[in-house]
């Protein structure tokens, strides 16, 4: 039997549901795990919120899968998708991200601000007509899904066309029937961006992705793999995890009734909530791989160089040392730090339009539907069967 085979495997179907029972479970029982994922690949999960913001910033845990020492043989995109900031050490990485950071500064981000309401107003219409039609609306397909997608295929220059088939990709790589299917998802999503990027070079506009093409044609700052790699990853990054954000946001509101009547009667509350949503319903489970160049000690626990690590910010946001009562969702807590948008050199450069598109989202969405409920028992809803993120396939909702 080989070492991995013993590992546990806790990422079972109660797990897709309710994470936060296993991870309290395992929390208790220390600050690291060794178990294996469901595809086998032995991992080690660090659970406590001390341990997570530390090692985010220690650069003995490296980003590169180079580093992997015996194979990273677990999730794996090709080399044309996968030379992406995320994957990526310094100096290398300093070099991509100035390529694409003055594009989502603050101030340029604040700039998105109407065309950002506009759209959520126009989907929100949608919603609305549903509404009366049929009685329900989703808020996944119809509203949370759709709005990253516009804001970011915009600003990236994305035909309309082509952004809910993109997507679609996305959730299959990410939710596929089989291995086939997952290949054939990563496949479509690289030859779509190899012809995307022939397209717009023969014909440049004035979006993020030909102002890329053009760095890459100009001088040597930029291979074509890392081109390819950096349109995959804003386009991915910039409407996958925003998306959940705003569904599982609204659920954990109707969840609690007298949090979402405080936020009704005080809007000025709502940033504050979207830091709580942020912290209670992160949806990114086990997002953040790292691999140590040395040997290290996390909690106690000696690993290997090479082996593959897991921070869990999920986890700590749900650690009572750092949190007090941890599982309570309270819009009004005065400590609003987390870790869901990273912590260090890659703390996610989208940070700042993340918040902006959760905040009109769930603002326009309460402003237009004051009597907005659930249309399904909570413990109806689907659970993407998922270890990697934590999200709901549909929202029916109705508006009460
Ligand atoms: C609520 C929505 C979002 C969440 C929860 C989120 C979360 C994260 C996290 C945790 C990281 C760091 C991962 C790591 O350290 O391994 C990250 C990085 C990143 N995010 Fe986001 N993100 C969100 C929205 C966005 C948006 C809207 C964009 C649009 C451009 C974006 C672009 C990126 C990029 C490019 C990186 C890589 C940064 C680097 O490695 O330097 N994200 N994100």
């Amino acid at each position: 039997m080989t070492i991995e085979a013993a590992l546990p495997q806790p990422f079972n179907s109660a797990h897709f549901v309710d994470p936060h029972r296993a991870y309290a479970r395992l929390r208790e029982e220390g600050p690291v795990h060794q178990v294996a994922l469901p595809d086998g690949t032995p991992i080690w999960l660090v659970l406590r919120e001390a341990d997570v913001r530390a090692w985010l910033t220690d650069d003995r845990l490296s980003v590169n899968k180079a580093k992997s020492g015996n194979g990273y043989k677990g999730f794996s995109l090709p080399p044309a998708l996968d030379a992406n900031l995320l994957n990526i050490d310094p100096a290398d990485h300093l070099r991509l991200r100035r390529l694409v950071s003055k594009t989502f500064t603050p101030r340029r981000v604040e700039a998105l601000r109407d065309g950002v309401q506009a759209a959520a107003d126009g989907l929100a219409d949608v919603l609305a007509r549903c509404m009366e039609t049929n009685g329900a609306a989703d808020l996944v397909s119809q509203f949370a899904n759709p709005l990253p997608l516009v804001v970011i295929g915009d600003l990236l220059g994305v035909p309309e066309q082509d952004r809910k088939p993109f997507s679609d990709w996305v959730t299959t790589m990410f939710d596929p029937q089989g291995r086939e299917d997952m290949a054939n998802a990563v496949d479509s999503i690289h030859h779509y961006l190899v012809e995307l990027i022939e397209q717009r070079r023969h014909e440049p506009d004035d979006r993020l992705l030909s102002a890329l093409i053009a760095v890459r044609d100009e001088g040597d700052t930029l291979t074509e793999d890392e081109l390819v790699s950096l349109a995959f990853l804003i386009l991915f990054a910039g409407s996958e995890s925003t998306q959940h954000v705003i569904s599982g946001g609204l659920l954990t509101l109707l969840e609690h009734p007298r949090q979402l009547g405080a936020l009704r009667e005080y809007p000025a509350l709502l940033p504050d909530a979207v830091e709580e949503i942020l912290r209670y319903a992160h949806p990114n489970q086990m997002a953040i791989r790292r691999f140590p160049t040395e040997d290290i000690v996390i909690g106690g626990t000696r690993i290997p160089a090479g082996d593959t690590v897991m921070l869990c910010p999920a986890s700590a946001h749900r650690d009572p040392q750092r949190y007090p009562e941890p599982d309570r969702f309270d819009i009004h807590r005065t400590d609003k730090s987390h870790l869901a948008l990273g912590y260090g050199v890659h703390y996610c450069l989208g940070a700042p339009l993340a918040r902006l598109e959760i905040q009109t989202a769930l603002g326009t969405l309460l402003r237009r539907f004051p009597k907005l409920s659930l249309g399904v028992p909570a413990d109806q809803l689907r659970w993407r069967p998922s270890f990697r993120s934590h999200v709901v396939k549909e929202l029916p909702i109705t508006a009460g």
